[in-house]
């Protein structure tokens, strides 16, 4: 694990900043129900490249098992927050998938490489904040956060690997592209905390 670990620090452009582990730490009600939205909206995603891309194989296969997996961990936060008394409620949400989606082309092939490029990062960037914040929790979350890590390197490598099938070669410019953007929604000072905000002061 330590070296899926290191492959997406190496991968992400920074770090999860200081502020931001406080930040969540101060919020963890805020953000069980914000990590529950991003579950459902990972699995929503996949769904939503498997209606448009039917003639992808590859694509289909991993999406399915990926949307499947996605929605078990919706239910695993449900679970938690339940135990914990936590209602789900409606939240606004974080710029950061639509400041990577502005990026995205408009036309196939390019819209389906750079989409799968976003959810490469974000799958690296749950994956290295679950991590940050796995050692400062209580037993049962430390447990249940280190154990959506794995799942999360994992979905990182099979959306880079089928954005390259995509693109019929590398993508390395635009993930490059895409992870200067992602570079400043995690630095710079955001005025909501969400589960991938930037630091709130
Ligand atoms: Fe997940
Ligand atoms: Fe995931």
């Amino acid at each position: 694990m330590n070296d899926a670990l290191q492959e997406i620090h190496d991968f992400l452009p920074c770090r999860t900043p200081q502020q931001w582990i406080d930040n969540a730490l101060a919020n963890q009600d805020l953000m069980l129900i914000d990590h529950a939205h991003c579950e459902k909206k990972a699995a929503s995603t996949a769904l939503s490249l498997m209606y448009r891309y039917v003639d992808n194989t590859d694509l289909l296969n991993k999406m399915s098992r990926l949307a499947r997996e996605e929605l078990r961990h919706f239910e695993q936060v449900l679970a938690i927050m339940k135990k914990r008394g936590v209602q789900y409620d409606h939240l606004t949400p974080a710029r950061y998938a639509a400041g990577l989606r502005q990026e995205v082309r408009s036309e196939d092939p390019g819209r389906l490489v750079d989409v799968l490029i976003v959810g490469a990062i974000i799958e690296a960037r749950s994956c290295e904040r679950f991590a940050a914040l796995a050692p400062h929790l209580d037993d049962k979350l430390t447990d249940f956060y280190n154990s959506l890590l794995k799942s999360e390197a994992r979905h990182y490598q099979d959306y880079l690997k089928l954005a390259e099938q995509a693109n019929g070669g590398p993508v390395t410019d635009r993930v490059q592209t895409f992870l200067a953007i992602e570079h400043g929604l995690i630095i710079e000072p955001d005025t909501e905390f969400r589960f991938h905000s930037g630091p709130v002061h």
